[in-house]
């Protein structure tokens, strides 16, 4: 009799805890998903997140959720994924960094903001509010217009990145907004060595 209610209690155990877990899922997918943008193909690479009604600046669109890592094992994944693009000359960056002990890894399936594609024009930005990441429009989006921030990449490695945003403005690289000047500089010093 004892015997049976101890198996009893076990599987009452597990079905408590799977019932758990599998509400932290629906929550954690239902955060990763917002109404006011949906996923579908880009023009500047691959799929793409895209405005699904008109919003106004300072609007927060969507989380941006992951997995919370420490910068050791962020750095064994960005060199993971720096490995991925010698191979395949492609590898797509969703690690951000949240504070100088933590990073959120955004590569989960139900993480739609991490089909943001990077603008040199961008309408929209990622703020960190204490310990999430949120993006928010930072000008006017027409209803079907793709949602795009600077991906604030650093400028060493500009050739492995060139950018297909197509804006007026583009610099032809993925390369934070702040390093355009020195990126000017380096792309006119590369013309002046062709030509020489
Ligand atoms: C986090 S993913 C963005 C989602 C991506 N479009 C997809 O379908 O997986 C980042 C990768 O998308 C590509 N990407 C994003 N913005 C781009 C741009 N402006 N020009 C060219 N490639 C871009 C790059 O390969 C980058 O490493
Ligand atoms: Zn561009």
């Amino acid at each position: 009799m004892a015997k049976k209610s101890a198996k009893k209690q076990k599987r009452y155990d597990h079905l408590t805890e799977m019932a758990r877990l599998t509400r932290l899922m629906k929550e954690m997918y239902e955060r990763g998903q917002s109404d006011l943008c949906d996923v579908r193909n880009s023009d500047i690479h691959g799929r793409g997140v895209y405005a699904s009604e008109d919003i106004e600046p300072e609007t927060q669109i969507i989380e941006y959720v992951g997995e919370y890592i420490n910068k050791e094992i962020s750095e064994e994944r960005a060199w993971e994924q720096a490995a991925k693009a010698e191979e395949s000359g492609e590898a797509a960056v969703y690690i951000f960094t949240l504070d100088k002990k933590w990073d959120i890894d955004g590569n989960v399936p139900w993480n739609d903001a991490r089909l943001i594609n990077h603008s040199c024009d961008p309408n929209c930005e990622a703020w960190i509010e204490e310990d999430s990441i949120f993006i928010y429009a930072i000008k006017p989006l027409k209803k079907g217009e793709e949602m795009t921030f600077d991906y604030g990449f650093d400028i060493e490695c500009y050739e492995d990145h060139p950018c297909l945003c197509g804006k007026d403005n583009c610099v032809g690289y993925i390369v934070s907004q702040s390093q355009w000047p020195e990126l000017t500089e380096k792309l006119a010093e590369k013309e002046i060595k062709k030509g020489a």
